[in-house]
């Protein structure tokens, strides 16, 4: 049995992340999030989810929120989170973990091709140098990280993918369900030694196109 630090537990795909980890292992999860109403109560298995209420930028609430995790699976956002980066890479450091599942985005290396490479760029703007710099921060970390660049995200309901391995290779496709990003983030979670500081892109594939299919 594994202890599972979720850094912005009530995000979305981390819910779905939550819904398999509860079903399908007997690991527990710290869920630590800014806002518990966000999480859907029902849901919570009080044997083995603790709610713990912080902010990734605050070192001491996610210092104490480390205590006992083998593994940390960040799924945050915001336009400071390259300071959520520093917080996390820190915190894990003084505490001695090693494992790290970072969700970033597409386009931060400049890596998406073509007209939608373009599009993104353009609708995308600051977001990608912000999120850069977090992944930045990662990367240039000794943590054993796996950075994840989704496609455009859905809530279909479907596991789909494929994979784009590291951040100089073209990206694939436009979008992908949040479902499939779960999906892999939970494969990880269950193989920790796989993909260890390696940067990869998720797709759907068969979706290449100037931009996603409901612009
Ligand atoms: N939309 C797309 O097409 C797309 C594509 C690629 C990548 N992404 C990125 O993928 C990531 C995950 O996607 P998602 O759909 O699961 O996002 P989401 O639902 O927005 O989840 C992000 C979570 O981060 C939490 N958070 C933000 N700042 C925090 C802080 N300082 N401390 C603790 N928690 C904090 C938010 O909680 P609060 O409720 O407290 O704000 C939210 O629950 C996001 O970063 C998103 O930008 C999105």
């Amino acid at each position: 049995m594994k202890k599972i630090a979720i850094l912005g537990a009530a995000g979305q795909i981390a819910k779905l992340a939550e819904e398999m980890l509860l079903k399908d292992s007997n690991n527990e999860l710290v869920l630590f999030l800014r806002h518990p109403n966000k999480l859907d109560k029902d849901t919570i298995d009080d044997q083995r989810e603790k709610i713990v209420v912080g902010d990734a930028s605050n070192y001491n609430q996610l210092y104490d929120a480390l205590s006992g995790a083998g593994i940390v699976y960040a799924n945050l956002a915001g336009s400071n989170i390259e300071d959520q980066a520093k917080t996390v890479v820190k915190a894990m450091d003084n505490r001695g973990i090693k494992r790290l599942i970072w969700i970033s985005s597409l386009g931060i290396y400049d890596e998406v091709p073509g007209k939608f490479g373009q599009w993104n760029k353009n609708i995308l703007g600051s977001y990608l140098t912000t999120y850069r710099a977090a992944a930045d921060v990662i990367s240039d970390s000794d943590l054993d990280y796996t950075i994840i660049r989704p496609a455009w995200l859905t809530n279909k309901d479907e596991i789909d993918y494929e994979e784009t391995i590291g951040a100089k290779t073209a990206f694939k496709g436009t979008e992908v369900s949040r479902k499939s990003v779960a999906k892999h983030v939970v494969d990880l979670i269950e193989n920790p030694n796989g993909e260890i500081r390696e940067n990869i892109g998720l797709n759907k594939p068969n979706t290449d196109a100037d931009k996603p299919a409901w612009y």
